[in-house]
């Protein structure tokens, strides 16, 4: 069994994520790196609440740590094409944290 090179993680099961869209999202993600053929090397995988509620749908791709907020299903395709597939992740949708006061 391989290590994955790139493992994504959804939430679907905090309390705003799922409100958001995030069952949609999830599903068409895996849709998708199936349909890419990306299945041996890459995973998404549901993932409980990421701490970040009310920016979701949240997402987190690792081993980049790169974390993005608010993605919609219409997003899916750009994160798996641009950042798995070409390694480049998409800076619109990169989470930016408000400061912590
Ligand atoms: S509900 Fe998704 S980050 Fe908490």
């Amino acid at each position: 069994m391989t290590v994955f090179k790139k493992h994504v993680f959804v939430c679907v099961t905090g309390k705003t994520c799922p409100l958001q869209g995030s069952t949609e999202l999830v599903d068409k993600m895996k849709d998708l790196v199936r349909d890419y053929g990306l299945k041996k090397e890459m995973r998404v995988n549901k993932a409980g609440c990421l701490g970040q509620c009310g920016s979701g749908p949240m997402v987190v791709v690792y081993p980049e740590a790169v974390w993005y907020a608010f993605v919609q299903t219409a997003d899916a395709e750009e994160i798996v094409r641009s950042h798995l597939v070409e390694d480049r992740p998409v800076e619109r949708l990169i989470y930016k944290p408000e400061p912590k006061k």
